[in-house]
């Protein structure tokens, strides 16, 4: 059985950087409040690029460090929950600027989740079908959708993009993803409008109640990393590294406290990047690779969560 193996990484983040101090002059915040409760200090936030842009770098990056062509990409995912238009998708306007000809190439819509639903979609592509070499970006421009009035969420997020390319090899690579769904709960967190004959209907900015996120999130990344580890007959203690959504670090180390998983073990880019939904998995998963940290053959769990409610995990050996 051919195995997804992911063979390079990339990043982009926008270059304007805005700090909790910075936040404080024109919103009744502290740095202190947002450290405390999130574990966030800055976050990158693009003026004027796109979310494609932001893809489009991401993906040059991931490929300049996986020695394989552009040709070579046989399908393109996007994981976004702030696509530029309402169509075509993010993915066709990466394939267009990346000059990729003749590939399947679609944008996956899971909120914070959609980078782990992203690669598990790749990794059926590669086991079931033709394809060889698939190009898997999380990339949001969140700063579209972020009310600045409400401090309650808009101290929590950011922008940026990360990029993975997947592989089909006879290393290890994928071993299992797990990943599940939660409609009832779509009103915890949300950007609830709508587009109607040329206007926008409803309120077009991040909706969330705090608290309800977080037990929540606490409560289904616990349990279904508790489940992929037991199908997999892996135990805790045989993890290298764990990369959780970077939505807080109080939630991050609640579930890896839970499962006996050390912060030693657990690569956070929170504090500098915040809350970049579906980016902020392989924005970890990048630094992870490109400081020295995930070595060949160490064991890595993925965990997304957010809106929908979603949720999910990715099991991959490096
Ligand atoms: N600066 C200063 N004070 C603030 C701010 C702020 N930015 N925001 C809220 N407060 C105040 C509140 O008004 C409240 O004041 P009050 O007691 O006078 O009413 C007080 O701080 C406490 O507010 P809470 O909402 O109770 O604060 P909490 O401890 O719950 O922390 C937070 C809020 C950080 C949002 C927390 O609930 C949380 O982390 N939730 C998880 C949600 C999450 O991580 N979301 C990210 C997106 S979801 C995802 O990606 C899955």
């Amino acid at each position: 059985m051919p195995n997804p193996y992911i063979s390079g990484t990339g990043f982009y983040l926008p270059p304007k950087v805005i700090n909790n101090h910075d936040l404080s002059k024109f919103m009744d915040t502290s740095d202190e409040w947002i450290k405390e409760r999130s574990g966030i200090e800055f976050r990158h936030i693009s003026n004027k690029q796109m979310t494609y842009e932001l893809a489009v770098e991401a993906a040059k990056d991931a490929l300049s460090n996986s020695a394989i062509n552009y040709s070579d990409i046989d399908l393109i995912i996007v994981a976004t929950t702030t696509p530029d238009r309402l169509f075509p998708s993010v993915a066709c306007h990466v394939q267009k600027s990346l000059g990729i000809k003749n590939c399947p190439a679609f944008d996956v819509q899971a909120v914070c989740s959609g980078f782990v639903y992203a690669l598990s979609i790749s990794d059926m592509f590669i086991k079931s079908n033709n394809t060889k070499c698939a190009l898997v970006i999380g990339s949001e421009r969140l700063s579209r959708i972020i009310n600045w009035k409400d401090r309650t969420t808009c101290v929590l997020f950011g922008d940026g993009a990360g990029a993975v390319i997947v592989k089909k090899s006879t290393e290890p690579g994928i071993l299992n993803f797990s990943l599940n769904a939660d409609g009832y709960q779509n009103d915890i967190l949300n950007a609830p409008a709508y587009f109607d004959q040329g206007k926008i209907e409803g309120f077009p900015f991040i909706k969330m109640e705090g608290k309800e996120v977080f037990k929540k999130a606490v409560d289904v990344l616990s349990k279904n990393a508790i489940d992929i580890l037991e199908n997999s007959k892996i135990l805790p203690k045989d993890i290298n590294w764990y990369i959780p959504h970077q939505a807080n670090i109080r939630i991050m180390k609640t579930v890896g406290k839970r499962l006996g998983l050390p912060s030693s073990k657990m690569i956070q880019t929170v504090n500098t990047h915040a809350n970049t939904s579906a980016a902020s998995i392989p924005l970890a998963l990048n630094l992870g690779f490109k400081d020295g940290r995930i070595k060949k053959g160490d064991t890595v769990l993925l965990q997304g969560v957010g809106g929908g409610f979603t949720w999910g995990s990715v099991l991959f050996i490096v």
